[in-house]
């Protein structure tokens, strides 16, 4: 594989490289494979921070599995919840009767989840599930169920494999940590 390897002089460390974090999407791919054996399943991607873990993950699923983009905001540019959520692009499937999983790049407050999933809720799946690379627990604001998880981080501002700081850095196949003296707020 020729992937980037190089580390932008921006991060202070990298957290999970690309064979760790190819690693776990496997194994969590065999969790699916086993729970929606013989079944169909919707994979919701929740733009953009997901879509590189959304195609990894879908690339090891042996089921019968359709595709789908969701974009929702709560953040702007800056890197602390606004509280504020907004749906920007809705998703094409009719999802009513079907098994929804929807894959996150990182669950933070929760916010952002917890409205999606009341959302979703509303158009009746047969169920609907959430799968996310990681978890930061240290701003949880909404607990809710992660069905699915890739690791469990400390309170550092990531980048890397699909997640940005000011809409760079997801390009980087493993996940580093933003030097914190760059941030914002
Ligand atoms: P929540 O609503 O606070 O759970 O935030 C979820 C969204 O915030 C994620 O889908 C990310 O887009 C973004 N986010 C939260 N923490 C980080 C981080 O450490 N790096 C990059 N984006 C983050």
């Amino acid at each position: 594989m020729t992937e980037a390897t190089y580390k932008p002089k921006e991060l202070s460390q990298i957290l999970l490289d690309a064979d760790t974090l190819q690693k776990r999407i496997a194994e969590l791919a065999q969790e699916l494979n086993r729970d929606y054996a013989g079944q169909e399943l919707i994979l919701l991607c929740v733009l953009k921070g997901s879509a590189l873990f959304t195609v990894d993950l879908m690339k090891n699923l042996d089921l019968r599995v359709a595709v789908d983009f969701i974009s929702i905001s709560s953040y702007g540019e800056a890197t602390k919840s606004t509280g504020v959520v907004k749906m920007v692009k809705d998703m094409e499937e009719d999802i009513k009767g079907k098994h929804v999983l929807v894959v996150e790049d990182i669950v933070d407050t929760g916010l952002t989840l917890d409205y999606l999933r009341r959302v979703l809720q509303m158009r009746e799946p047969a169920s609907l599930k959430i799968c996310s690379l990681l978890s930061k627990p240290a701003h949880r604001k909404v607990e809710l169920p992660i069905d699915y998880l890739g690791f469990t981080i400390e309170d550092y501002f990531v980048v890397g494999y699909g997640l940005d700081y000011k809409s760079f850095y997801r390009n980087l196949p493993y996940i580093g940590v933003l030097d914190p003296t760059l941030l914002d707020d």
